[in-house]
């Protein structure tokens, strides 16, 4: 099998487990990116079914991937706890650290999963390593304060690009940010950049997402293995 098939495959399955967390009666989070797209899916086929529950899209595009399923959808405002979240993630290390926002849709993740009583990540095997770093770490900034911000990071001792659209403009995200993908090839201490990171203006929010996983679930081959913090 084709490798991007077998990867199709094993965000498949993890999906289809992480979607076995959402319960009738609920109000949950729908993360964004390729693996939540799967669960959005197998939602709907429930919901379908007759499951009643009631979701916040994180992105544009999971709003519209929910809409073609029938999900209903509500604005955070509506429902500030929620009971789960369920999403994807580009890099998860030993300890359930998170490098989340290769989808541009890292600000409302967070504030998504924040809001909720459990965060259920779903991945497949190519996103578990022993350091995180090696995949970009998205950072939203500012506009005004871009090149400031791109800077200090290079002095972070990352190598910072402005994302580009398919035009070769700077990307602009849901909420009006630049995204700065940096390249730290590894993070040995992720809560520590995080604090670095959140104090430094100009930033909006960045992908490391420390202590938030409640479960992870990941797929390698046929078998599907649910990971909790230690
Ligand atoms: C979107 O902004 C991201 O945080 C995604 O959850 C992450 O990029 C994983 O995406 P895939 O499920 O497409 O690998």
């Amino acid at each position: 099998m084709h490798a991007s098939d077998l990867r199709d495959q094993e965000k498949r399955a993890a999906a289809e487990r992480g979607v076995t967390y959402i319960e009738h009666g609920m109000t949950i989070g729908l993360g964004s990116g390729s693996t939540s797209a799967f669960a959005i899916e197998f939602l709907g086929e429930r919901v379908r079914a007759g499951l009643g529950i009631r979701a916040v899209p994180t992105s544009s595009r999971t709003e519209r991937l929910a809409v073609r399923e029938g999900i209903p959808l509500i604005d955070l405002s509506q429902a500030p706890n929620l009971d789960l979240t369920i999403d994807g993630a580009d890099e998860l290390d030993p300890n359930l650290q998170l490098i989340k926002g290769g989808g541009g849709a890292l600000l409302r993740e967070k504030v998504v999963a924040s809001a909720s009583r459990r965060l259920i990540i779903i991945a497949d095997h190519t996103k578990q390593v022993s350091v995180l770093g090696a995949f970009p770490l998205p950072v939203v900034v500012a506009p005004f304060a871009a090149a400031f911000v791109a800077r200090r990071i290079t002095e972070m001792g990352a190598a910072a690009e402005f994302r580009l659209d398919d035009r070769r403009e700077p990307f602009v995200t849901d909420d009006s940010g630049y995204i700065l993908d940096c390249r730290f090839s590894q993070i040995p201490d992720p809560a520590a950049l995080a604090r670095e990171l959140d104090r430094l203006p100009g930033v909006v929010e960045h992908g490391l997402f420390i202590d938030m996983a409640s479960v992870v679930v990941v797929a390698r081959g046929d078998a599907v293995t649910e990971l909790r913090p230690k």
